[in-house]
């Protein structure tokens, strides 16, 4: 019993900090309720402010502990800055840091507009390295760090009509490496999450439309979408002790789309 015990309290976030990105709906929401789960202290931070007030009720109603929200637009260096500043002026340390809020512009390659390509590859590239590379700076002084880039099987494999979307959850997946490699003796592991088809707001237009979603779960080995409680366990695995030989690793929760 005693194996079990100490096996299981690696996976605690008791006395930690988790940043969440993206934190106030979908698979932001759903990775920051498993580590509210395993105790750590929640920062969710997101535009909306309405349904990160909604987010953070629904956490708290999972059981005691401390959540935290942040407005913010995550638009280039300065709004990462600002961040990172009203993230510290409520926690002393952010311990962990879920790079999550992402979008996507779908089409034909041959209609996307350049203004497509920036749109996407700013929200989806640029803003997660300078999150990830502001967020670092103390976990690397202080010796201790987990980041998570949630980047997309899309980014594995490839789909048509994502172009951006494709190159910019690509450009997730080696970026994790490259910086897992450069911190991996400093105490701060790297990884990439990459997510097959979940039900959230950003794939309301797949879900709408009866081909397009049978033409995903038909790519599915086990033939359904993945439920929502289906990704803050793994995520949980890459943020805790648990996880503490793991970097620049790429773990994809996708019922087995990129196995085929
Ligand atoms: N759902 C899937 O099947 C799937 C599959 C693979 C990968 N992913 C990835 O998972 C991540 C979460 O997506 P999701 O499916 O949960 O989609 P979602 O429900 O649309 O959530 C996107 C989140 O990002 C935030 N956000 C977007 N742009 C932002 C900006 N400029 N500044 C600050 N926050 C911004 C949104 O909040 P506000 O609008 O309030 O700002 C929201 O919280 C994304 O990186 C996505 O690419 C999703």
């Amino acid at each position: 019993m005693k194996t079990v015990n100490s096996t299981l309290q690696m996976f605690s976030l008791e006395g930690r900090t988790a940043l969440v990105t993206g934190g106030n709906r979908g698979l932001g929401l759903a990775i920051a309720a498993a580590l509210y789960d395993a105790g750590a202290t929640l920062i969710i931070t997101a535009r909306d402010e309405a349904q990160l007030a909604k987010a953070k009720a629904d956490l708290l109603k999972r059981g005691p502990g401390v959540v935290h929200t942040i407005s913010a637009e995550l638009t280039d260096d300065a709004s990462v800055t600002r961040l990172y500043d009203s993230a510290h002026a409520l926690v002393d340390n952010v311990d962990i840091l879920i790079n999550n809020a992402g979008v996507n512009r779908r089409g034909p390659a041959e209609n996307l507009t350049e203004d497509d390509w920036h749109y996407v590859l700013q929200t989806d590239l640029t803003v997660p390295f300078l999150v990830a590379r502001t967020f670092a700076r103390p976990m690397l002084h202080r010796g201790w760090g987990r980041i998570l880039n949630v980047g997309s099987i899309f980014g594995q494999v490839a789909f048509g009509h994502r172009v951006p979307y494709g190159a910019a959850k690509a450009g997730i997946i080696h970026m994790s490496k490259v910086m897992a490699v450069e911190w991996a003796t400093r105490g701060v592991t790297v990884n990439a999450l990459c997510p097959g088809p979940f039900a959230t707001e950003m794939n309301k237009v797949v879900m709408d439309d009866p081909e397009q979603f049978q033409r995903f779960v038909g790519n599915i080995p086990m033939a359904r979408w993945g439920n929502l409680e289906e990704i803050g366990a793994p995520a949980l695995l890459l943020c805790s002790d648990a996880g503490s030989f793991i970097t620049g690793t790429t773990l994809t929760v996708d019922g087995g789309w990129t196995a085929q």
